[in-house]
This record gives structure tokens, C-alpha cells and sequence, in this order.
């Protein structure tokens, strides 16, 4: 069984299967993710369900992206040699362990999650007021809990998913978690304490777990403290059967919170695909090359001889990202004088990402060309993950009563 302090070593993510990754995905998550997989015990998945909740009508493409993205991943040096990377649908545990959450979700705790609206909102062409769009964020806590993940790198507009997490965790814990036999041994310590004391801490807990009355608490615990006929278990019994606490199954993750990235795209807005302003990591270097030189630069550079303003230039956030103050105090003084062109500003940023990207292409042809490579590799780390998976369930059912 995997203890409780296992987990905080255990670090889990997924990414939707997008296809091709950009330098935005680069210098956002994937850097991050390479500085945890050596630290922590890492699982990073493709969350090809996910794409489903969202894509349902066209999943043609699905399996090509998703053979694209973990080419990528590999790429940019994710070493499956201290991650374990695996296929959300290669591990059916994470359905089941959905199904069962499932029973315990209030409809509510779903419909109030942020993304569901906005989302919704967003993609006004796609109806999506599906079962398994409003279930997505519960399968996401499933792909958590599944893990015992103590700590999940997410974006911002994630972080409502893993406070879902952590309260259906909470709530697993509290209504499963319990020893066997805790509430027969907890309700013969409690008439330890005489009837009229054991009617008034039922009317408290009462009052505590039905309505959070904070101070009902309180005048429990200071009741269970002044009992001399308890013994220490009962006393402790008591206190678990007052806040509702039990034998901790599913530990609750924290979110650790990845920071935006800071790259742009080609012309200054956040690089995204849907901008067509991206510089992919497996793209041809002359095409990188003709990439950057065709940027646009601050408008009011005309001609050769207009000075300029880095700050109005999307040129300058890439030498924020891959230039040395030296180049950078030449770039200032350049472009403010007039003394340099904007090509020649231009050719320490192409060099800058050429370098950058000649590793990455490199293995991207290994992999291209050895299908067999990645998919041994993935076989691994899905059985890897689907081991610790069919753990959890173990005893996810056992603590359900799902056992004959
Ligand atoms: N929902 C996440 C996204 O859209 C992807 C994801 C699915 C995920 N399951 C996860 C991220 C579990 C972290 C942990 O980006
Ligand atoms: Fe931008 Fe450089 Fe041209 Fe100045 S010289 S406008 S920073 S590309």
C-alpha cells in the first residue's frame, strides 16, 4: 500500500493531446516538467479522454496528436527513464475510479466549477451541454486520486480542478475511511460518557457536520476533553467521529502552480496555435529562419534610418528570453540610434532558437523514424502506471464494500 507520505514525492500531470508543441509549450510547462522528473517520482500522462469531453464529433485526429505530442515531449528531453508517460485510455482504471467518485459528486460542486460555464461559453459552437463535459473536471480528480499525487503542476485556469480534487478526496475519506467496525466503536465509547453527555455530543456533531457550526465543535472537543471514564482510543475514536475524519485512502494533492510562460509568439500576442503565430519545436530551421526575419518589428522603424523602441517590439521579448545583457545593451543602443537594422537585430534571436531547437529535431527524427521505440517506451510506462492504478482500486473497493 502506498502511505501517505509517499505521495508528496509523487508528482502528476496530463496534457489534452494537442499534436505538434510550440516554444510556448517549451518555456511553459514542458521546462517545468524536466526540472521535476528529477526530483520527484513524475507521471505525465496524455488526457486523450479529456480531448473526447470537448471533441467528441471529430476524433479522427485524436491518435495522431497524441503520437506527435509525446514525440515532442521526448524531445524536448522528457526522460522516460525517470518519468513514467503513459495514455490516459491505456489505464481503464481512471473510468472506474471516475464511476465510483461519481456517486459521491454533488451535481452542484460540478456545475460551480469555473470552467464549466466559461468553456461553455467559449465554444458556443459545439454543444456542450453533455453528461461527460460536466463530469470532466471529476475525471480529472479521478486521474489525481488514482496516483495519490501529492503535488500537480498545473496552469492557472486549472487550479479550480485540483480544489475540486481536494474536497471529493476530503469527502471520499470522510464517508470510507473509517476502521472496521468505527462506528459500532464509536458509539459504545460515546455511551461511556453517560446518556444525557452522549445526547448532547450527538446534537453537536450534529450541528458541526450538517451545518459547519465552528463552535459546536469547540464545546464537543472541550467535552471530550474533561471525560475521565474514556480511554485514550475511545477519546481519539470520538474525536474522528466528531469532525468526520477516518482512516485517510485518497491523500488530497496540491496544486503547484506553473507560471505563465513568457514566450511570445512571432507577433507579440501570447503564441498560440489558434493566432497562427507559432514557431513549432520540430519545424525546418530555414523555416524558423524565414520565421523571424519576417516578424513584425516596432512600426514606427520605416526605414533603415527611423530609430526605434524595443519595447514596442515583439523582437525585443525574444532576446528577453534568449539574449545576454551584452547582446541586449546592444540591441538598445542600436535600435534607439538607428544604428542597427532590424535583420541584423533579428540574427542573434535565429541563432538563439536554432540552437535551441537542433537537439529537439534531432530526436524527433529518432523517434519519427523508430516507431517501434515509442511504442515500447509507452507500453512501459502504461504498465507501469496501471500497476499503481490497480493498487489504488484495490482498496478503493475494499474501503466500498466492493468486495465478494
Ligand atoms: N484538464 C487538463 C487540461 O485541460 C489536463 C488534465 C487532465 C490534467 N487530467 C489532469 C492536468 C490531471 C493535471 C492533472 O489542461
Ligand atoms: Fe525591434 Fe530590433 Fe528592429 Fe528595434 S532593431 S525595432 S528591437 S527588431
Amino acid at each position: 500500500m502506498t502511505s501517505v507520505s509517499a505521495q508528496h514525492a509523487r508528482v502528476l500531470s496530463g496534457m489534452r493531446p494537442t499534436g505538434r508543441l510550440h516554444l510556448g509549450h517549451y518555456h511553459g510547462v514542458l521546462k517545468n516538467w524536466l526540472e521535476l522528473q528529477h526530483e520527484f517520482e513524475c507521471y505525465f500522462f496524455v488526457a486523450d479522454w479529456h480531448a473526447l469531453t470537448t471533441h467528441y464529433e471529430d476524433p479522427t485526429l485524436i491518435p495522431d496528436s497524441i503520437r506527435e505530442m509525446l514525440i515532442d515531449w521526448l524531445a524536448a528531453g522528457i526522460n522516460p527513464g525517470s518519468a513514467t508517460l503513459f495514455i490516459q485510455s491505456r489505464v481503464p482504471e481512471h473510468a472506474e475510479l471516475h464511476l465510483l467518485l461519481s456517486m459521491i459528486t454533488p451535481v452542484g460542486w460540478l456545475e460551480r466549477v469555473p470552467t464549466y460555464k466559461d468553456q461553455q461559453d467559449r465554444l458556443k459552437e459545439k454543444d456542450l451541454a453533455t453528461y461527460g463535459f460536466l463530469g470532466y473536471p471529476l475525471l480529472q480528480s479521478a486521474d489525481i486520486l488514482i496516483y495519490k499525487a501529492g503535488r500537480v503542476p498545473v496552469g492557472e485556469d486549472q487550479v479550480a480542478h485540483v480544489e475540486l480534487t481536494r474536497e471529493i478526496a476530503r469527502r471520499f475519506n470522510h464517508i470510507y475511511g473509517r476502521e472496521p467496525g468505527f462506528e459500532a466503536k464509536a458509539e459504545e465509547a460515546k455511551r461511556k460518557m453517560g446518556k444525557k453527555n452522549a445526547r448532547q455530543f450527538d446534537e453537536l456533531r450534529r450541528a458541526y457536520q450538517e451545518r459547519g457550526d465552528a463552535q459546536a465543535l469547540a464545546v464537543a472537543r472541550a467535552m471530550l476533553g474533561g471525560q475521565n471514564n474514556l480511554t485514550v482510543a475511545d477519546r481519539e475514536r470520538l474525536f474522528g467521529f466528531l469532525e468526520g475524519g477516518g482512516r485517510v485512502i485518497l491523500p488530497e494533492p496540491i496544486p503547484l502552480l506553473t507560471k505563465a510562460s513568457k514566450m511570445p509568439g512571432l507577433d507579440g500576442q501570447k503564441m498560440s496555435k489558434s493566432y497562427g503565430n507559432t514557431i513549432a519545436l520540430r519545424d525546418e530551421p530555414a523555416d524558423v529562419e524565414k520565421a523571424i526575419r519576417t516578424m513584425p518589428t516596432d512600426p514606427a522603424r520605416v526605414r533603415r534610418t527611423d530609430p526605434g523602441d524595443p519595447d514596442k517590439c515583439p523582437v525585443w521579448q525574444f532576446h528577453l528570453i534568449y539574449s545576454t545583457d551584452a547582446v541586449r545593451d546592444w540591441v538598445q543602443g542600436g535600435c534607439r540610434s538607428a544604428g542597427i537594422g532590424c535583420l541584423d537585430c533579428k540574427g542573434p534571436v535565429i541563432e538563439s532558437v536554432l540552437t535551441e531547437l537542433a537537439p529537439m529535431r534531432e530526436r524527433v527524427r529518432e523517434f519519427s523514424t523508430q516507431p517501434d521505440l515509442l511504442r515500447n517506451l509507452i507500453n512501459d510506462g502504461c504498465e507501469r502506471a496501471r500497476a499503481v492504478a490497480r493498487e489504488t482500486m484495490e482498496e478503493v473497493r475494499f474501503a466500498m464494500s466492493l468486495v465478494l
